[in-house]
């Protein structure tokens, strides 16, 4: 391809995300409990900071899930076929991604991710793993629909979405998502999704205010990118890290907690926060195997198994599209 117009295009998508990141920021800032879409966070360094998270002793979200597949991918793929595509939401997560495609034998592996250069170096991994597997990356935001390529569509999908990401979601989005995934992949397709499960307040705390700091320093990451490339002046040692447990609406949340009264700057507007004031900065929703299963079939997915750990801490739920006008 032409070197100046692949140039462009690139530069085009990151400055309509950074577009999107000032709205998202100044909106956000604006609203009486301020808030920030979570996806922000993963800049280059939140990035790194969330791959830390993973192998924190409290966080014990991505090793459960990694257990569950490494035990339970034989019997998914057999349930799924082995000759499907899999189309990945969410760039390949390094663990994960190998354990299924080693029971597939898939087709092709098609990675969404709105990250050109995230999606450049897990392809170029998985590729050097998988010689022979066709590796079609889509650079997208996955939330809206996207066009397969012709060759993934005359294939069944198997959908990819691990790690509990979807819990980043009201229940209200969430349902939208599987939506659009569900038309994203097409009739006889399957999902395997992964979701974390309520459990004890102290260990769900624990996870998301870890000993180290490493979630702490995640959080804040957030306001120190709007401080670097939105011009912004929050005081970062001013805000403190909190991660509270709302038993209503079944998740954990962080907040960016002002500890003292402080005003800054974002793109030359001013905003205060009082002593004691938060910016709420993510939520993630932990479900029941039933509220799950009520999710999916919200969604437009039929829940067909699902699988845990001893401690049932984790769930990952193997579910095939639901066809409109066909009753079960
Ligand atoms: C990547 C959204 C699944 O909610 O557990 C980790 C992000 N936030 N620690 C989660 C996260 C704080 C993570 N997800």
């Amino acid at each position: 391809m032409d070197q100046a117009a692949g140039t462009t295009i690139v530069e085009a998508a990151s400055e309509e995300l950074q577009e999107q990141f000032r709205r998202d920021v100044l909106a956000g800032l604006s609203q009486q409990q301020k808030v920030l879409p979570a996806r922000w966070f993963y800049d280059r360094r939140g990035s790194e900071l969330f791959e830390e998270i993973t192998t924190l002793p409290e966080y014990y979200l991505t090793r459960t899930e990694t257990g569950i597949l490494a035990e339970r991918c034989p019997t998914i793929a057999s349930l799924a076929g082995k000759a499907r595509a899999v189309v990945e939401f969410g760039a390949g997560s390094v663990a994960k991604t190998p354990i299924l495609l080693d029971c597939m034998d898939a087709s092709s592996y098609v990675p969404v991710d709105i990250s050109g250069p995230f999606l450049r170096d897990s392809c170029e991994r998985l590729q050097h793993r998988y010689p022979h597997l066709p590796i079609l990356p889509i650079e997208a935001d996955f939330t809206r629909p996207v066009d397969l390529p012709d060759i993934v569509l005359e294939e069944e999908v198997l959908g990819f979405f691990p790690g509990s990401t979807i819990g980043n979601l009201q229940p209200a989005d969430a349902v939208d998502l599987l939506r659009v995934m569900r038309g994203t992949l097409g009739n006889g397709s399957m999902l395997l999704i992964g979701m974390d499960l309520i459990k004890d307040r102290q260990r769900l705390i624990a996870a998301y205010d870890d000993a180290s700091g490493v979630t702490a320093q995640f959080n804040v990451n957030v306001a120190r990118r709007i401080n670097r490339e939105l011009g912004g002046t929050i005081p970062i040692d001013r805000l403190s890290h909190k991660a509270v447990w709302n038993d209503r609406l079944a998740r954990i949340e962080m907040h960016l907690e002002a500890v003292c009264d402080l005003s800054f700057e974002v793109c030359g507007e001013r905003f205060i926060m009082d002593s004691g004031e938060t910016i709420h900065t993510e939520n993630s929703h932990k479900y029941t195997a039933r509220s799950a299963n009520g999710l999916l079939l919200a969604g437009g997915w039929d829940p067909l198994a699902c699988y845990s750990d001893k401690d049932a801490f984790f769930a990952v739920i193997l579910a095939s599209a639901i066809t409109p006008g066909v009753t079960a």
